[in-house]
């Protein structure tokens, strides 16, 4: 009881026992670009993710899967692979709409973009910079 009410007072980044968690938030800025179902004329994507990070939960775009190969919601300190380790061709997704990386992506940013009216949805270029 007593080490649990400490580690509140404490706040995040506690564990009842008095450890630190140690989520790793990955790289501050990114570059996608499919390295499995690579395209003949490759078109990579900017990635400001930790501002991203700063106004939205983890769970809002990584996810998991389990042994049947079903989708599993995110939970702290999961493993994050890259997307693309489950969205290529080769992977066994199920949901035609997601099987790539591009696919996955474009269906993960631009549905929240849109969703929230803000960020790139039809621009291209605002992700795809030259
Ligand atoms: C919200 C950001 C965003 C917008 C807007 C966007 N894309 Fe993407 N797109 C991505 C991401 C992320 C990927 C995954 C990285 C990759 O496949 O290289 C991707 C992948 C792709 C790929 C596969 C490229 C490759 O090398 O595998 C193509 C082609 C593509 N997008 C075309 C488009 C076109 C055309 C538009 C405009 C109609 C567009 N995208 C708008 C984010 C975006
Ligand atoms: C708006 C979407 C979004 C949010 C929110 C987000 N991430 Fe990410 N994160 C990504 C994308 C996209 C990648 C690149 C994955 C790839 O390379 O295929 C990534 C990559 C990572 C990586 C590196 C994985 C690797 O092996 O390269 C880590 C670690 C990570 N994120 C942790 C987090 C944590 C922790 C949070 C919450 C605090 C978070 N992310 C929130 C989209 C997001
Ligand atoms: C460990 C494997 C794995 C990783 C890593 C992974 N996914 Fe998925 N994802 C899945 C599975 C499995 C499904 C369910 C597909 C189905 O129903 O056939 C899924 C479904 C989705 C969907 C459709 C359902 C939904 O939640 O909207 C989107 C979009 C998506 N993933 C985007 C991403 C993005 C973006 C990343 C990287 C930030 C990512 N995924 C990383 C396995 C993974
Ligand atoms: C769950 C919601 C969500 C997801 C998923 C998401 N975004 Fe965003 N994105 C936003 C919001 C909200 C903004 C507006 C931020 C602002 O106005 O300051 C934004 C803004 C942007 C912008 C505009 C410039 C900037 O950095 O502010 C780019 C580019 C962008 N997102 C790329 C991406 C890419 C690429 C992905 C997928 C890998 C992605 N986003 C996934 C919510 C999301």
């Amino acid at each position: 009881m007593y080490a649990a009410a400490f580690a509140l007072t404490l706040g995040l980044g506690f564990t009842t026992n008095g450890m630190a968690v140690d989520v790793d938030k990955g790289p501050a800025e990114l570059i996608l670009k499919s390295t499995i179902d690579a395209a003949a004329t490759p078109k990579p994507a900017t990635f400001a993710h930790a501002k991203h990070q700063e106004r939205l939960a983890c769970k809002e775009c990584h996810h998991s899967k389990d042994a049947a190969g079903k989708q599993v919601a995110y939970v702290e300190g999961q493993k994050i692979e890259k997307c693309e380790s489950c969205h290529n061709k080769a992977a066994g997704i199920t949901n035609a709409k997601v099987v790539t990386f591009k696919d996955a992506a474009h269906t993960n940013c631009k549905g929240c973009h849109t969703e929230k009216k803000a960020g790139p949805t039809t621009k291209c270029v605002e992700c795809h910079k030259k």
